[in-house]
């Protein structure tokens, strides 16, 4: 049974381990791998540790005790602001991809946020990234893009934004078998 629920400090190290892990599997070919090789769990986990202390919205998908995979959300970090919610971060151990889970931690962070008063939601992907696709077929449409800098390499990244966090947040699974 996999159970989505609200992240706790607790849960630093669990979401550190996907987030590296997942970074590793989803990037490699697109970031530098000197740049992944130098991710490191335990640094990582005090990142999230100060984090979850903060006004973000954390879910984590959990099996059998483990953290499997997570999203972070809250205001957008956009100064322009054209959309005032941002989902900051989705990750997915690969083994536990396209199994829907990424589709109801997205809805787990719409809901949150449109109960926070939030009407709009944004997210930034590597152009690279496939997962643009899982974005569009969410409801989100491609606003604009941008240029990044991750391990001395120039990158494109798009903008990916949701007009009415409704879109999303409609329907809601908190858990499921
Ligand atoms: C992107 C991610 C969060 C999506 O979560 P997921 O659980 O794998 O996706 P879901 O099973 O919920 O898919 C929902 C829909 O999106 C589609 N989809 C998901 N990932 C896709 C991809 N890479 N390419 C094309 N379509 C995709 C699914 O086919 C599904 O469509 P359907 O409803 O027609 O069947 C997950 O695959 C992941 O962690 N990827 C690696 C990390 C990453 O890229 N994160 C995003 C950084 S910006």
């Amino acid at each position: 049974m996999i159970l989505i629920r609200r992240a706790e400090p607790y849960d630093a190290a669990g979401i550190a381990h996907v987030h590296v892990q997942s970074w590793r599997s989803t990037y490699a070919g697109i970031v530098p791998g000197a740049y992944l090789d130098s991710l490191n769990e335990e640094e990582r986990a005090e990142h999230w540790k100060s984090l979850l202390g903060e006004e973000l919205e954390v879910f984590v998908a959990e099996r059998e005790g483990n953290v499997i995979g997570f999203v972070a959300g809250g205001r957008s970090r956009d100064r322009a602001q054209h959309c005032d919610g941002e989902l900051y971060a989705i990750y997915l151990l690969k083994d536990d991809q396209r199994l829907k889970i990424g589709r109801d931690l997205v809805r787990e962070l719409a809901h949150a946020l449109k109960r926070r008063g939030f009407r709009k939601m944004e997210v930034w992907v590597l152009a690279k990234n496939p997962a643009k696709a899982f974005y569009t077929r969410m409801g989100a449409q491609f606003g604009r893009s941008r240029q990044i800098e991750i391990g001395g390499v120039t990158l494109m990244e798009s903008a990916y934004f949701w007009p009415d966090l409704d879109m999303v947040s409609r329907r809601y699974v908190v858990s499921r078998s």
